[in-house]
């Protein structure tokens, strides 16, 4: 089935081209219909407006007086997700907490990517903790949305080496590359129909 996406990001938008560029190869079945972005500068609303795909700035300002200011600005977020008819979500360098109300209204259909091996490294600047860290392998995970932040079910995770003179820039390199390959891969299993969930544990159905 073609499944129609939505992308939510803050900046310049690899992971979405890495999406859109294997929707054209043919290894992602998916179109995406909208891409809204809670930076007005950022670099991912260029790119989606140069591939006519509507590339929309929605400033979180007018929400922060708000109570349940962040509820609100996805109530709004939410609203023009289905104005576009998505039938799911992704969080491509989404630099926000994504709140229940978004998260009710895709049910298991918001998907992050995550450059460290989960959980291993949640949060900011995963790249930098791992260096920080001392530890001698990261990656990359493609998860579920669930409300604690970077804790939902994984479902691809692919392993990256820290070499000896890594910098920040250097290891996030990488750690990319393989971002960009798992993305498309876990959203055409979720095209497919093959991701099965039992708790947290999410597994591949085999197609016959
Ligand atoms: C990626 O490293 C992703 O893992 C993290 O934010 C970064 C976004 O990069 N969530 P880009 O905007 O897709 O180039």
């Amino acid at each position: 089935m073609t499944i129609a996406l939505g992308v939510l990001a803050s900046g310049r938008g690899s992971n979405f081209q890495a999406i859109l560029d294997a929707i054209h190869q043919g290894t992602l079945d998916a179109i995406v219909k909208v891409v809204i972005s809670n930076k007005a500068d950022a670099l991912v609303l260029e790119r989606s407006r140069s591939h006519q795909i509507p590339g929309i700035f929605l400033d979180p300002k007018p929400f922060a007086q708000k109570e349940n200011s962040r509820e609100a600005y996805d109530q709004a977020v939410g609203q023009v997700l289905q104005e576009h008819r998505v039938d799911a979500v992704v969080l491509a360098g989404y630099m926000r907490i994504v709140t229940s109300v978004l998260i009710r209204q895709f049910p298991w259909k918001i998907f992050n990517i995550h450059p460290s091996l989960l959980p291993a490294f949640p949060g900011l600047h995963a790249q930098r903790q791992a260096l920080e860290w001392g530890a001698k392998v990261s990656g990359c995970s493609v998860h579920f949305v669930t409300e604690g932040v970077d804790e939902g079910p994984v479902i691809i995770q692919e392993a990256v080496p820290i070499l000896d003179h890594d910098t920040e820039e250097s290891l996030s390199e990488r750690i990319l590359k393989r971002e960009h390959e798992i993305f498309p891969k876990a959203l055409q299993w979720f095209a497919e129909g093959r991701l099965s969930r039992d708790g947290r544990r999410v597994s591949l159905i085999h197609s016959v």
